[in-house]
């Protein structure tokens, strides 16, 4: 009896050898149909707490919850077999102390079965870095524009303009480095900076509007596809337009409901099949596992 053959997920070891190398392609994802779609495209999904702004409607991340995390990184992880999956610890879930971060990193480890997780801050995260990764717990870092700290650190601007702020988030990624992180996000840093810490750290960078010179990028997949917001972030390239086109889906489904255009007599159950209209010969069926398909 020959043996199921597995894929092999892509672990963070992996991405670490990818430093200088091949770039890193990374998406945040936060349902199972959107990991579905984009495992075979991306080396890593970050379940990103920016799930808070894209699918709750919240004004920043602060108020995203453990659990909210948890039950979004268990969906990344049903709908994808391929890539490195990455949870981000919300705001709250290990500031504190690196007991609590230990205690809250283990509970995802645990229950979402992810390849690690990611926390924002430089130096000042640096013991609680080691201390995660000393005991098991694989840690992406990140530097930079840091959005759980938007309160103190002035809104969602650029970073590293001035030398003062350049030489501290250097620092930051040193020490983040240093401490064991296996790879780290940067954030909306300006191109010199990024290229000066990657060019640093002996672990790969993963850009967000922190220019080519990082070792990967990642974009909010939402962003990327045209599905977030009516600003477009300058970093952001758009490579389509889906929100229009679900509201005109959308739009043209009212308009055929009003009508009674929608539904045919070819959507109904029980119709005599010769009261349904003829198939077209060139539509192939489309499977509907779960759904009752047959009249
Ligand atoms: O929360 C998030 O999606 C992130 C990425 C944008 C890096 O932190």
């Amino acid at each position: 009896m020959s043996t199921p053959t597995r894929t092999r997920r892509t672990t963070v070891i992996d991405i670490t050898a990818r430093k200088g190398g091949e770039p890193v392609v990374c998406l945040t994802a936060y349902t199972a149909l959107t990991a579905v779609l984009l495992d075979d495209h991306v080396d890593l999904l970050l379940v990103g707490d920016s799930l808070g702004m894209v699918l709750y409607g919240l004004d920043d991340t602060l108020a995203v919850t453990l659990d909210m995390m948890v039950a979004h990184g268990c969906a990344v992880m049903r709908g994808s077999e391929k890539a490195c999956v990455i949870l981000d610890m919300p705001f709250g879930s290990y500031q504190e102390s690196r007991e609590q971060a230990f205690r809250n990193c283990a509970r995802v480890m645990k229950e979402v079965g992810c390849a690690g997780v990611k926390l924002e801050g430089g130096a000042e995260m640096a013991e609680t870095i080691r201390f995660l990764t000393e005991r098991g717990i694989p840690v992406l870092g990140h530097v930079g524009l840091k959005p759980q700290s938007v309160n103190i650190t002035g809104g969602f601007r650029s970073r590293g303009k001035s030398d003062r702020e350049a030489t501290a988030i250097l620092a930051d990624a040193v020490a983040v480095a240093d401490a064991g992180a296996f790879a780290m996000v940067v954030e909306g840093t300006v191109e010199p900076l990024s290229r000066e810490i990657t060019e640093t750290v002996a672990v790969p960078t993963i850009g967000i509007g922190a220019s080519p010179a990082c070792d990967g990028q990642i974009l909010v997949t939402e962003d990327l596809v045209g599905l977030f917001g009516q600003f477009k972030p300058k970093f952001v390239k758009r490579y389509a337009e889906m929100g229009g086109m679900i509201s005109k889906a959308a739009a043209t489904y009212a308009r055929d409901v009003k009508a009674r255009r929608f539904p045919g007599l070819e959507h109904c159950f029980g119709v005599p099949a010769k009261a349904k209209p003829k198939p077209k010969p060139k539509t192939k069926p489309t499977a509907n596992p779960g759904r009752p398909d047959k009249g």
